[in-house]
């Protein structure tokens, strides 16, 4: 058994009704001043009175920034970084979806540390802990609130590139599904196909072990049960409930477990094609799990049984493949385009994609199988053009 680290966020409250806590929680870390970090959408939605309302009766002061915009680039976050130099918050609290809770961490850190935040991007070159800061997620997708990775488009290389630090974890994240109510349906699919992978990505990845295992077959079996509901019946609670603690449980795995392919290749649609994050994930995940399949059969036939499919009476082989095409009707079934060339990319981006994707070494060394250029520009290839995935048996 390998030396393995299991890392999350200091305290967890979760629950219908549980933003109303993050007055106490507030209290427990002797936050006097906070700033809340959003952006404009959530802040119309009125959302942000059940963040306000609590934090005011326990007597903090509070400021709001809503200046965060999708796929933040690093100017985005740079912005903010002066607007806050000299603040004295003691409190910082990210409120929305990936986005906000990606720059809520970077900005915590960035009131400790001199450097100029592009120093950060890497694995743990992070010199001191941060301002506390309280994450809670209005969409149910990222995990964010559970991992140390915080994730900025840098528009020079049209890559995203990555700060990863053990400091970047919250003292408290708040997993309210009530606050996803209101989540329109195209982006309740993105994200919640993104909380999937995920959870097939972290329960497959080479450092998957037994204290994750669990965790993402958990989040595997909430999201595919209601991810459909979710989407289509907004309201429904129960199925908002099952994907926020879905996509929770599968960020506690991903930020320990690590990701794999699925994120290397669609973080170039990102950057370049501006692809969101979700749909890029989702658009790849059945042809990159198609390929990574026959690396662990059994992992695969789980992972079915997990998406509550019938497997009974079928080969490992059968059912790893029950599990793939499940992935590719999930994904179609809740709106998500499942070509290249739906989403604005021609046969020639094709080996460029490659190119890029082949440099995330950070990820594809944790992918069950081993991917070189060649390979992942196959990949791309038949998710170019054709929305059926090849059944294993015929590859
Ligand atoms: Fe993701």
């Amino acid at each position: 058994m390998s030396i393995s680290y299991f890392r999350t966020a200091q305290t967890l409250v979760t629950g219908t009704g549980s933003i109303s806590k993050i007055g106490e929680e507030a209290q427990k870390l002797k936050a006097t001043k906070v700033m809340i970090i959003t952006d404009k959408v959530i802040r119309q939605t009125g959302l942000l009175s059940k963040v306000i309302a609590p934090l005011e009766e326990s007597g903090l002061v509070i400021d709001i920034l809503d200046d965060v915009v999708p796929e933040p680039p690093f100017e985005n976050l740079e912005e903010m970084i002066t607007g806050l130099q000299g603040k004295d918050y003691d409190l910082l609290v990210g409120v929305g979806g990936g986005s906000a809770l990606d720059i809520t961490k970077v900005l915590s850190i960035m009131l400790t540390n001199k450097e100029n935040v592009r120093d950060f991007v890497g694995i743990e070159k992070v010199q001191n802990e941060g301002v506390p800061t309280i994450l809670v997620p209005t969409t149910s997708g990222t995990g964010s609130e559970v991992t140390y990775n915080a994730i900025f488009t840098d528009l020079r290389d049209q890559v995203k590139k990555g700060i990863v630090s053990a400091y970047l974890l919250p003292k408290v994240a708040i997993v309210d599904p009530e606050l996803t109510l209101t989540v329109p349906p195209s982006v309740t699919a993105a994200t919640g196909m993104d909380a999937l992978v995920h959870a097939i990505e972290s329960y497959t990845a080479i450092r998957a072990g037994e204290l994750t295992d669990g965790i993402a077959l958990h989040a595997i079996k909430l999201i595919s049960r209601s991810l459909r509901k979710a989407v289509y019946n907004g309201k429904d609670l129960k199925a908002r409930e099952d994907m926020a603690m879905g996509s929770l449980l599968a960020g506690i795995s991903l930020g320990n477990a690590g990701v794999g392919a699925v994120h290397a290749l669609a973080y170039p649609l990102g950057g370049k094609f501006k692809v969101p994050h979700g749909v890029a994930n989702s658009l790849l995940l059945p042809f990159v799990m198609k390929y990574n399949a026959v690396a662990d059969l059994e992992k695969f036939a789980e992972v079915a049984k997990a998406m509550g499919e019938n497997i009974e009476g079928l080969s490992l082989r059968e059912a790893a493949d029950c599990a793939v095409q499940a992935l590719a009707k999930l994904s179609q079934d809740v709106g998500i385009p499942s070509t290249l060339k739906e989403v604005g990319v021609t046969a020639e981006d094709i080996p460029g994609l490659a190119e890029e994707a082949s440099k995330i070494d950070r990820l594809l060394h944790n992918n069950p199988r081993w991917l070189t250029v060649r390979e992942i520009k196959k990949i791309y290839e038949e998710a170019y053009g054709t929305a059926e995935v090849p059944s294993l048996a015929t590859t």
